[in-house]
């Protein structure tokens, strides 16, 4: 593995799934891969669980970590080819990988979409130009349109919770929210679930249609309740309007999910990728009761990280 920036790079999940188990039993079995190579880890935005999880997993495998937070301690960096730089920006990204990639073995960026234009979002600017400009493997810890190591530990996290023979229905919920969020999360759990053996609904309000380079083949439903019928699994997540781009086309508090809700699911299991607004995406009953699988999935950020690394030292 040379790239890590969707499910697309992934050949195999479910022997990555198995991969990443394997080093959850056992995580420091192979420290050796690592030793004299360098994770540098670029962030544009904040973070606390990509951040750490990402780190450790390096370090796990003996691996040196460098973190630039780029957003407030690097140069303003220009991400437009032939652009001629006589404003704010001071470097162009073309010389930042190239210099990146001169101390790294592998980089990981994080850069989230700037909310204000469709097209440039989700044309993957920031992570396209360092896949072009570096010479080393590039992973994505958070896109403007895909956030895939979460996604990674949200299914092995379904996998620890799932041990029957028939698929789980899986449902990812819109939920509330005061700002207007990137669709990453959702778009990028949506995308793994489809490549995933689940049944997969998808339910918000009417507006919130997510992108269908993603959900294709998702049911979605409108009416949250007739969603969470039977559901095994529920994932909760805000995001703002991908057609009307950013825009918050709802504020209906009657969306957050409680454990009234949770009665006409079979006894689902709730996942939130974090950080949540309690009690306003999702109670605190929910969040704190014994269905929550909020901790595990962090806890499986580390080893979706672990077993990607791993992966592209193996490869190199
Ligand atoms: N879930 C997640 O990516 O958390 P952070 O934004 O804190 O890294």
């Amino acid at each position: 593995m040379k790239i890590f920036t969707s499910v697309n790079d992934v050949t195999n999940i479910d022997e990555m799934v198995n991969e990443a188990l394997m080093l959850k039993k056992d995580p420091y079995a192979f420290s050796h891969l690592g030793k004299n190579k360098t994770l540098g880890m670029v962030f544009l935005n904040p973070s606390l669980r990509t951040r750490l999880s990402t780190q450790k997993a390096g370090m796990n495998l003996g691996m040196n970590t460098i973190v630039l937070n780029m957003d407030k301690e690097g140069w303003a960096l220009e991400m437009n080819d032939g652009a001629v730089m006589n404003g704010s920006s001071v470097e162009h990204v073309r010389d930042a990988a190239a210099v990146l990639s001169q101390y790294c073995d592998i980089i990981a960026i994080r850069c989230f979409a700037h909310m204000k234009n469709k097209e440039e979002d989700y044309s993957e600017k920031i992570i396209n130009q360092f896949k072009k400009y570096s010479t080393v493997p590039v992973v994505s810890m958070e896109g403007s349109t895909l956030h895939p190591l979460q996604s990674f530990a949200d299914v092995i996290t379904i996998r620890e919770n799932w041990n029957k023979k028939q698929k789980p229905k899986v449902v990812l919920t819109w939920a509330p929210h005061i700002k207007p969020i990137a669709q990453a999360v959702a778009n990028s759990f949506s995308e793994w679930m489809l490549k995933t053996d689940v049944d997969f609904t998808i339910t918000h309000p009417e507006g919130y249609e997510l992108s269908e380079a993603f959900t294709k083949g998702a049911k979605i439903v409108y009416d949250q309740q007739e969603a969470l019928k039977d559901a095994d699994f529920v994932y909760v997540k805000n995001w703002s309007c991908y057609t009307d781009y950013a825009k918050i086309a709802c504020t209906d508090s009657s969306w957050m999910l409680t454990n009234k809700k949770l009665e006409v699911t079979n006894n689902a299991k709730v996942m939130h990728c974090l950080p949540v607004r309690r009690n306003l995406e999702v109670s605190d009953e929910v969040l704190d009761g014994a269905n929550s699988l909020i901790l595990q999935q962090a806890s499986n950020r580390l080893f979706s990280a672990q077993a990607v690394l791993k992966k592209i030292l193996e490869t190199k």
